[in-house]
C-alpha cells in the first residue's frame, strides 16, 4: 500500500518545507519533490503535520459511580475527526489491585481503538504490590505514572506516598506526574459550601479555587525535586500554578506543565449560566479560570514555560451530570474536547497569532511525544516515522455542534464556536481514515504503543543527586573532649 501526499507543505515542530511525502506500510519513506506511484492525496493549500497526541483522555473509565461515556473507538474516532492520532489513557487500579491486573482490563477496551494509544498507569494506592507493580508497569512499555493529590477518599495519595512513590518511579527511569490540587482543602471546602446550602454547579468552581491547585503543583514539584524524578503536572488550569513550574523551570528542574483547551478557551462564567446543565455539563477539575488566569496559560505556551495541549477527554452525557442534582460534589467531574482540541488551537492560536504553525505542532505532538519517549516514531515528518499525519487545511471551517460530532455524548461544551483550520485528511499509519470529511475509521485499527524509560533525563538528575548527596566533612583531627 503506497500512498503519496502531494503539493503540500511539511510543518514540524521546527521546520517549513514544500515537499511531497511518500507512505509505504504505514511508515513515512521518502520526503521529496514530485514524488509519483500510488494513491495520491492532494494537499495543495494545506500543511502536513506529524498527527495530534493527546497525553490525557479517560475513555471508559469508572469514575463518581459511572463510567466515561466515550470507550476506545469513539474517542478515537472523535480524536481522528479532528486530526489527532494518538491518545494516551490512564490505567486506574482500584484499591488494592495489582497493577499489571488493571492494565489488562485497560487492554480488553482498547481492542476497540481506532487509533494508536499508550498508556499511563496511575497510582491510587501505596504498598508492597505497588512497588513491585511500577517496575513491572515499566516493563511492559507504561513508564509514566499519575498520582491524584485530590479526590479525598477514592483516588488521592498522601505526601509519604508520594514520595514513595516518586523515589520508585524515579529508580525505573520514568516520569511521576500529578493531578495537583489539594485534596483536604477541597473536601473541608466542599463540606462547608454544602452546609452553606451552596449545591449547585457553581460552587464546584468555590471549591477549587486557584490557590488549591498552586499549593499542591508547588508541593509536587518540591516532593519530585528531593526524590530525583522528572515531573509532568496534568491540567494547568491558573498563574498560580503555572508560576510554581515557571519558577521550577527557571531553577533547572525537569518540570513540564500541560494547560487543556478548554481552560484555554472557556472560562469560569460557564458555571453562572442560568441553565443548570448548561453548568453541569462544564463541572471538571480544575474547574474553568477567568480571563487573567487564561492569559497567564497562553503566555506559558508562548514563551515555552508550558509544553503541551491536550483535552482530558472524560465525557458524561447529561444523565449521568444529573446525579449531582442537589449536591454539586455528585456531579462526575469531566469534559470532552478530542475531536476540537487541534481546531480550537489552531483557531483561537495560530489564527490569532498566538503560536506559529511550528509552534502548535510542538504543544499537540512534538514535544509530548520528546517527554513521553515515543519520538520520532510519533510527533515527526521523517522517513522511518509512522505515517500518523494530518493534512490540515487552513481554510476549512465549522461551526461546532453536539450533532455532528463523534463522541456519543448529547452536548458539546464548544457548542457554537466557529473554528477556522480542520483536517483534509488524518492517516493512521498510513490508513486514511479522515478523508474530505468523510469518516473511514476501522475499529481495532490502533495498537499499543510501548514506551521505554528515559534513562537520559532521569541519569542527569541521579547524576546531580549523587554528585551533590549530603558527605561527611573530611576533617583533619577531633578536637579531644573536655579541652
Ligand atoms: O474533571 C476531570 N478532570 N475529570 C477527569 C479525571 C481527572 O481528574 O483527570
Ligand atoms: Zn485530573
Ligand atoms: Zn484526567
Ligand atoms: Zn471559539
Amino acid at each position: 500500500m503506497t500512498t503519496i501526499i502531494k503539493n503540500g507543505t511539511v510543518v514540524t515542530a521546527d521546520l517549513t518545507y514544500k515537499a511531497d511525502v511518500r507512505v509505504e506500510n504505514g511508515v513515512i519513506t521518502e520526503i521529496g519533490q514530485a514524488l509519483r506511484g500510488g494513491t495520491e492525496l492532494d494537499a495543495t493549500g494545506c500543511y502536513v503535520m506529524p498527527g495530534g497526541i493527546d497525553p490525557h483522555t479517560h475513555l471508559e473509565m469508572p469514575f463518581m459511580g459511572t463510567y466515561s461515556a466515550d470507550d476506545f473507538e469513539s474517542g478515537t474516532r472523535a480524536a481522528l475527526s479532528g486530526g489527532t492520532t494518538m491518545v494516551v489513557d490512564f490505567i486506574l487500579p482500584g484499591q488494592g489491585q495489582d497493577l499489571m491486573d488493571a492494565a489488562k482490563v485497560w487492554s480488553n477496551k482498547s481492542t476497540r481503538a481506532t487509533c494508536d494509544y499508550s498508556y499511563h498507569m496511575a497510582v491510587t494506592w501505596w504498598g508492597e504490590k505497588v512497588w513491585q507493580g511500577i517496575e513491572d508497569s515499566a516493563k511492559a512499555g507504561i513508564t509514566s505514572f499519575k498520582h491524584f493529590m485530590a479526590y479525598k477518599g477514592a483516588l488521592m495519595v498522601n505526601d509519604d506516598e508520594l514520595f514513595n512513590s516518586f523515589r520508585r518511579v524515579g529508580d525505573v527511569g520514568g516520569l511521576a506526574m500529578v493531578h495537583a490540587e489539594n485534596g483536604d482543602v477541597v473536601a473541608e471546602l466542599t463540606a462547608k459550601l454544602l452546609k452553606e446550602g451552596n449545591t449547585g454547579p457553581e460552587a464546584h468552581a468555590y471549591s477549587r479555587p486557584p490557590q488549591v491547585e498552586g499549593e499542591a503543583t508547588n508541593r509536587a514539584i518540591m516532593i519530585a525535586d528531593m526524590a530525583g524524578v522528572p515531573l509532568y503536572v496534568v491540567h494547568v488550569s491558573c498563574e498560580d500554578a503555572h508560576e510554581a513550574i515557571r519558577r521550577a523551570r527557571q531553577q533547572g528542574k525537569r518540570v513540564w506543565g500541560e494547560p487543556l483547551i478548554q481552560h484555554l478557551t472557556l472560562d469560569e462564567s460557564e458555571y453562572f449560566h442560568p441553565d443548570w446543565d448548561h453548568a453541569a455539563r462544564r463541572v471538571m477539575s480544575p474547574p474553568f479560570r477567568n480571563k487573567q488566569h487564561q492569559d497567564s496559560l497562553w503566555a506559558g505556551l508562548m514563551s515555552g514555560s508550558l509544553s503541551v495541549v491536550a483535552t482530558d477527554h472524560c465525557s458524561f452525557t447529561t444523565e449521568q451530570k444529573r446525579f449531582g442534582r442537589g449536591d454539586f460534589s455528585k456531579i462526575p467531574n469531566g469534559t470532552g474536547g478530542l475531536e476540537d482540541r487541534m481546531p480550537m488551537l489552531w483557531t483561537h492560536g495560530v489564527n490569532t497569532g498566538r503560536l506559529t504553525p511550528n509552534e502548535f505542532v510542538a504543544v499537540t505532538s512534538t514535544n509530548i511525544a520528546k517527554i513521553l519517549n515515543c519520538y520520532p516514531k510519533k510527533g515527526a515528518v521523517l522517513v522511518g516515522a509512522d505515517a500518523d499525519l494530518v493534512v490540515w487545511d487552513p481554510e476549512k471551517t465549522k461551526t461546532i455542534t453536539a450533532a455532528s460530532q463523534q463522541s456519543k455524548i448529547d452536548y458539546n461544551v464548544f457548542e457554537g464556536h466557529t473554528v477556522k483550520g480542520l483536517p483534509r485528511f488524518t492517516l493512521t499509519r498510513g490508513h486514511v481514515a479522515i478523508h474530505d470529511g468523510e469518516v473511514r475509521t476501522q475499529e481495532g485499527h490502533g495498537k499499543f504503543v510501548p514506551r521505554e524509560p528515559r534513562p537520559a533525563v532521569n541519569r542527569a538528575l541521579t547524576q546531580w543527586k549523587d554528585l551533590t548527596a549530603p558527605r561527611p566533612v573530611e576533617r583533619t583531627g577531633i578536637p579531644a573532649t573536655g579541652v
